[in-house]
């Protein structure tokens, strides 16, 4: 079923019981169209698992518009080994989503977290020739098939107490804080029509890290663009903890000030820990669905939020499961996602909708 505007709008003017699931959702819409009608780019992280599960793959297929590779264009993923790329398995993800006309996202070309173990041993001068490399080779092999870049991923960890709240690294090391323009002019002149995004994590979190962090990505951003360099967009990663402080008011403001620099906002990497939550799968259903509602229909009220991307889009692939799995003994199987182990909708599907539908105007 295709949904456009004037269907909205006639299912917003219809009283709804409360607790009531718009009909549009009962139906089935897949929630990349319900988004689009109302402007926004829905989507969500996979990765090779595609390539195993049909059921799966259907489902990216048809409720995503843009989707993110959740891990196989990272750098430790193309060089895990040395210097030299193994682009095989980004290759095929480029291809499934050119294939399912969906839009693909670039996580991420330069992240200090997350090195590979032969990185580490890199000197310095190898470190600086390997990072201009990296970025000419992965976005030159893509060029005008990416829609955006995570350019620079998670500029900031606070507790690390480098100058400025930086997160520690091997381009932290090769450049000091300068790596972040580097990467943004290298990348603009290799691949000038993709967007290039600043993801950072934490920022919805009323905590001293939350705190910490927004006040520093205020202060790059300022910089960033008052230097020319090109950023055309920030990700806030959206990873919701409930079970940490939190206060979607304070973050809508931090989203309106960064939107103030001129720059769009995407939500990239939303999920829901559902860890403190009661075992029960219909409260903990219930919890986790109430808080994507109240973070969105916040975060929709800024007009320069144009996308939200989930981390994942079934618990069967979280990477809140596989952190559970690795637990001795293991740990309860999280749920933090739209769509269950099995596949179905979750009432988290259903609050988004929701959410999404007070996008109209
Ligand atoms: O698949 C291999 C497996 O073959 C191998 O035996 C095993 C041994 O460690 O590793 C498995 O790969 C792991 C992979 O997750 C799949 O589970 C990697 O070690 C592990 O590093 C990788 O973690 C990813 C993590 O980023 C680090 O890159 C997670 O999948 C991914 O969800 C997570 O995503 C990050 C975002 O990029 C940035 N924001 C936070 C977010 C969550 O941590």
């Amino acid at each position: 079923m295709t949904v456009n505007r004037r269907d909205l709008l006639a299912l917003l003017a219809a009283p709804l019981a409360s607790g009531t699931i718009p009909a549009i959702a009962a139906e089935g819409t897949s929630l990349g169209a319900v988004a689009a009608a109302v402007g926004i780019a829905f989507g969500s992280a996979f990765d090779r698992e595609v390539f195993d599960d049909a059921d799966y793959r259907k489902l990216i297929a048809s409720e995503t518009r843009l989707v993110t590779a959740e891990n196989a264009l990272k750098f430790d993923w193309l060089r895990p080994k040395g210097p030299d790329a193994d682009f095989s398995t980004a290759d095929r993800i480029v291809e499934f989503a050119r294939h399912n006309d969906l839009l693909l996202r670039g996580t991420t070309l330069v992240w200090n977290d997350n090195p590979p173990p032969w990185l580490r041993r890199s000197s310095l001068t190898e470190l600086r020739y390997l990072f201009d490399r990296h970025i000419d080779e992965t976005l030159t092999r893509y060029r005008g098939r990416i829609h955006s870049w995570d350019v620079v991923n998670e500029p900031f960890y606070p507790p690390q107490r480098l100058p400025g709240g930086y997160r520690q690294g091997p381009w932290y090391d090769a450049f000091g804080p300068a790596y972040i323009e580097r990467a943004f002019r290298r990348a603009a002149s290799v691949d000038p029509a993709t967007r290039l995004v600043l993801n950072e994590a934490f920022c919805e979190q009323q905590d001293a890290l939350g705190i910490s962090v927004r006040a520093g990505l205020l202060k790059l951003v300022e910089r960033l663009k008052g230097e020319g360099v090109p950023l055309h967009a920030i990700g806030l990663q959206g990873h919701l903890k409930p079970a940490l402080p939190f206060d979607d008011q304070v973050f809508v403001e931090f989203l309106t000030r960064l939107a103030g620099f001129g720059v769009d906002l995407y939500i990239t990497e939303l999920d829901v820990d559902d860890g403190g939550m009661p075992d029960d799968i219909n409260k903990r259903d219930l919890m986790v669905a109430s808080r994507y509602r109240d973070f969105l229909k916040a975060v929709l009220t800024v007009p320069a939020v144009k996308a939200v991307i989930t981390w994942q889009l079934s618990d069967r692939y979280s990477w809140y499961g596989e952190l559970a799995r690795r637990k001795h003994p293991p740990g309860r199987r999280p749920r933090p996602l739209p769509y269950d182990d099995g596949l179905q909708r979750k009432p988290a599907a259903q609050a988004m909708i929701e959410a999404l539908l007070t996008r109209v105007k």
